[in-house]
């Protein structure tokens, strides 16, 4: 069983940073291997539409995303987890969501097979303020990707009010909420 966490916030060791790593410590505690790709830290140019993807299933742009398609295509779950940037996911995390139109075209267009087995995704989205729409956006964004590369959305996270880099820490639960979270996207 293998877990990929996908890392979108810029800052290292901030609030979605520790929340992923708890999701992903609880994945290991169930035997899983798990990955953690921290997306600032790579170079994802933005989807140019050129559509060479329509032809062949492959992004003709040549960056780190080439490392990225199989990663995507080999993992059993995958976490995606981003702070909330004006009610949406961070730039850098939906460069790498709208790359993935290569991935798409390989199933809708191109009409081939994923993966067999049913894979399972699972979203972390934190916040600063408490409005009640926070991660409506950024949930349909994720859904939509995670139908894109055959996963099926079957659990989030999603904490408010939470600001200051690792304040996170003084939350009562999220980090133990993530951990569970981890857990069950795992199980033995
Ligand atoms: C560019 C930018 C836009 C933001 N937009 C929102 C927002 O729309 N709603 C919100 O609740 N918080 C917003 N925030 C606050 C972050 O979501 C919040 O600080 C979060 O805890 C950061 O998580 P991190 O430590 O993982 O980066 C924004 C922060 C930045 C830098």
């Amino acid at each position: 069983m293998r877990v990929l966490g996908i890392m979108g916030s810029p800052r290292i060791k901030g609030n979605t940073d520790l929340l992923l790593d708890e999701a992903l410590k609880g994945a290991q505690s169930q035997g899983a291997e798990v990955e953690k790709i921290t997306v600032d830290k790579l170079k994802i140019a933005p989807c140019r539409e050129y559509y060479g993807c329509l032809r062949d299933g492959n992004c003709v742009i040549r960056d780190d995303m080439d490392d990225i398609y199989p990663k995507l295509l080999n993992a059993d779950s995958i976490i995606v987890a981003s702070p909330m940037f004006f009610y949406g996911l961070t730039s850098q995390l939906k460069a790498l969501i709208d790359r993935c139109q290569a991935l798409w075209a390989r199933k809708y267009i191109l009409k081939q097979d994923f993966p067999s087995s049913v894979r399972k995704g699972a979203f972390i989205g934190v916040g600063a303020t408490r409005g009640k729409k926070l991660f409506d956006g950024a949930i349909l964004t994720v859904k939509i990707f995670f139908l894109s590369i055959d996963i099926r959305y079957v659990d989030e996270l999603l904490v408010r009010g939470v600001d200051k880099r690792e304040e996170i820490k003084e939350h009562p639960t999220a980090l133990s909420d993530a951990f569970e979270l981890g857990k069950r996207l795992a199980p033995k």
